[in-house]
């Protein structure tokens, strides 16, 4: 298939056309060309997609017979991709779990689960969302959503309170790191190569057009023994010392805006509906084996943080440790 994909050298976009490549098809990435290069044999249309007199007169030149939405993120940006791929024979939206909020009616969450948005990110993508099932509806526009949880990789690593790269520095340099609650929140970890299953997969069939689904790994972890494995890649165990996500969230709120809505949470989504309809769905890529890849690439790449001693974490940190002592000590 002649593939377009608005995106590709992004955090899943990239695993994403790497697959395509693998599989055949014929991609052709839409970036401006600012987050790096594209694999050879990839076309590259450079531009900004938010420029519509060069973004859809240029998408609607090539007549794709599928595309990927990876930078969809405003109703703009949906009326423009529904004009520029008004041909398309299948369009796939990135959407995200996000988008179902932050309290679960029943577990684990089901893509008929009520949305309740709780940021205006997942507002917008559920007001995109709806545009795309009402074209589908409408006029039979070949839309499938496909909604990811968190998506780790090269370019992503989380943890429980964030997504960053200091606390592989931290581990490194043998300094205890944060974690909430003792950890014991649930959370889905799906590395970048196994999304590019999903997505490829919902893609190359027709039966997935009009569906919504959600894209997680089927085995959640809970964030104690995600730092712990964390700790065995980089070959030293340091301490996880515990703190409220309402104190971190106190601290400063745009740092820990995910942190006591959803990292702390379990708000686990099933990956059922995917693997029925896309089989070859079965995450392969252990969260050992993706985190040795990513932090290898990162430290390779100058691409992790230094952690000035003295830092916030170490200052939350040591007020944890004395208040612990203190009430210990009565
Ligand atoms: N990672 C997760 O955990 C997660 C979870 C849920 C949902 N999602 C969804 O996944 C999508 C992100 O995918 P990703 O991780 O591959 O993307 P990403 O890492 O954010 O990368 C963005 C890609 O889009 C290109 N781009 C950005 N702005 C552009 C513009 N104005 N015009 C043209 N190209 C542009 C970038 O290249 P240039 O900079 O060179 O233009 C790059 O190729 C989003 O829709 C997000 O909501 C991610």
């Amino acid at each position: 298939m002649k593939v377009g994909i608005v995106g590709g050298t992004g955090n899943i976009s990239t695993s994403v056309v790497k697959l395509l490549q693998e599989r055949g098809h014929d991609v052709t990435c839409i970036t401006r060309g600012s987050s790096g290069a594209l694999p050879y044999g990839v076309r590259h249309l450079s531009g900004d997609r938010n420029d519509l007199d060069w973004f859809v007169p240029t998408v609607q030149r090539e007549r794709f017979d599928a595309a990927i939405d990876f930078i969809g993120f405003t109703p703009a940006h949906g009326a423009a991709s529904l004009d520029a791929f008004r041909d398309v024979g299948h369009f796939v939206q990135t959407s995200t779990v996000t988008t179902v909020g932050q309290t679960a009616d029943w577990l684990p969450i089901t893509e008929d689960h009520p949305l309740r948005p709780p940021v205006p990110y997942a507002v917008d993508k559920v007001a995109l969302d709806r545009m795309y099932q009402a074209a589908y509806l409408d006029r039979g526009f070949p839309a499938t959503i496909v909604k990811p949880s968190t998506t780790y990789g090269r370019k992503r690593v989380v943890r429980q309170v964030g997504i960053d790269t200091r606390w592989i520095r931290r581990i490194r340099e043998g300094r205890p790191i944060l974690r909430v609650g003792e950890g014991t929140a649930l959370h889905h970890l799906l590395h970048v190569d196994d999304a590019a299953l999903g997505f490829v997969g919902v893609l190359e069939r027709d039966s997935t057009i009009g569906q919504t689904y959600f894209l997680v790994n089927p085995q959640p972890m809970e964030w104690s023994d995600i730092h712990g494995v964390a700790m065995d890649v980089l070959g030293r165990e340091v301490e996880q010392i515990d703190v409220s996500a309402e104190t971190l969230y106190q601290l400063d709120p745009q740092r820990f805006m995910m942190v006591p809505g959803v990292f702390a949470k379990n708000l686990l989504y099933s990956a059922e509906k995917l693997q029925r309809d896309v089989p070859e769905f079965r995450p392969v890529v252990s969260l050992h084996d993706g985190l040795a890849d990513a932090f290898e690439y990162l430290q390779s790449h100058g691409l992790v943080d230094d952690v000035p001693v003295g830092d916030w974490e170490d200052r939350v940190i040591e007020i944890q440790r004395d208040a612990r002592r203190r009430i210990l000590e009565g």
